[in-house]
């Protein structure tokens, strides 16, 4: 059993991360500062593994709390590093609160913790407008689309120079594709706030009545069905993969300091392929209408798994129906829609 520190464990994809950590018998300790999160999620965490793990609410920004909270916690054995923030659009508006939370709250981090295994939460966006699909690890990284993009660019930089300079520190980077769904229970899921951004979400928000309409954004893309793909995978696919990440860094079995992975399914799916797969698998119907394209979309971007297979052993089990399928069931327990 090892002791896993998961800084924003208590947002959407750390809670799927925690629950998964905890079910594989690590013990986790969660750091938030609840800026897009709630005290609900340990309990539902709680109501899950039967545990609530050790947390403290704090800002990874705050140097003094930074520093005394690292000065009690001498023993980590790991850190999967998921405390930022991540809507495209906002950063765009506001560059210099994600250049700030995103790299600022990273550093702060690096600068007090005496651990040496770290997970970093990254992003395909690194890969910009990808030239082959599916893509590699080994793709370039193009010039990012939007502050968020370029902080996950930046993130891995900062992570790579300084596995260079300490000897002692070992990160892996997963490059997340497209987070859907929610755990089994629906004790845990996606919970936005304000009006969500993401497809997923947003449909879900639809179907509980709570937004009018789903808009497609761009439907004369150069695509089958003319509207932009994805490679959206199970959260809790992507949380097993964390486990698996910071497991092999654990055990020294890593072969580089810094290794990177894409974390997808491999294979792709258009925003009319989503709508129809959640419509089908849940029974029931979607109210939404084709509009103009969303600036900064990708046309189309999906993972190459090869290298998450080869080397980690892992490799997505759930599929799409099953995450639309789990995003409704607990889109549904929190409206309380039975
Ligand atoms: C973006 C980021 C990704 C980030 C993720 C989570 C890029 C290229 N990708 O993913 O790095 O991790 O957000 O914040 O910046 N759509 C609709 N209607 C809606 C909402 C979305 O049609 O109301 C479409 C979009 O045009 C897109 C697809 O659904 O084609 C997925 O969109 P979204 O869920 O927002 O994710 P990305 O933009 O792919």
């Amino acid at each position: 059993m090892a002791k896993i520190l998961v800084t924003g464990g208590l947002g959407y994809i750390g809670s799927h991360t925690v629950v998964a950590l905890m079910a594989n018998g690590h013990q986790v300790c969660v750091v938030d500062d609840l800026s897009n999160s709630s005290l609900n999620v340990l309990e539902g965490i709680s109501k899950i593994t039967g545990k609530k793990p050790e947390f403290h609410q704090f800002d990874l920004r705050d140097i003094s709390a930074t520093r005394k909270y690292f000065k009690a916690q001498q023993s980590l054995d790991g850190i999967i590093h998921f405390a930022a923030s991540k809507a495209v659009g906002e950063s765009v508006d506001n560059p210099l609160l994600y250049y700030h939370n995103n790299l600022g709250g990273l550093v702060n981090l690096l600068m007090h913790t005496s651990a040496k295994n770290i997970i970093f939460s990254s992003s395909c966006t690194v890969y910009g407008i990808p030239d082959v699909l599916p893509i590699t690890e080994s793709a370039p990284i193009k010039p990012a689309m939007s502050p968020y993009g370029n902080t996950k660019q930046i993130g891995e930089e900062i992570l790579r120079d300084t596995t260079q300079a300490d000897s002692n520190l070992n990160v892996i980077a997963l490059r997340y594709f497209n987070p859907i769904g929610a755990h089994e229970s629906a004790w845990i899921g996606e919970l936005p706030i304000g009006v969500p951004q993401n497809l997923v979400p947003f449909i879900t928000q639809t179907a509980a009545g709570l937004r009018s309409e789903l808009q497609v954004f761009g439907h004369d893309y150069p695509t089958a069905d003319g509207t932009c793909i994805r490679d959206y995978i199970h959260v809790m696919d992507l949380a097993l993969a964390h486990v698996i990440a910071v497991e092999r860094l654990l055990n020294q079995s890593n072969l580089e300091r810094f290794e990177l992975f894409n974390v997808g399914t491999g294979s792709g799916s258009s925003v009319l392929e989503v709508i129809e797969s959640f419509e089908r698998v849940n029974g029931v119907s979607l109210p939404y209408k084709l509009a103009s394209r969303r600036e900064g979309d990708v046309v189309e971007i999906y993972a190459d798994t090869t290298k998450a297979f080869d080397v980690l052993g892992w490799k997505a089990e759930q599929s799409l129906d099953d995450a639309l399928k789990s995003a409704w069931l607990w889109e549904r327990h929190v409206r309380n829609i039975f």
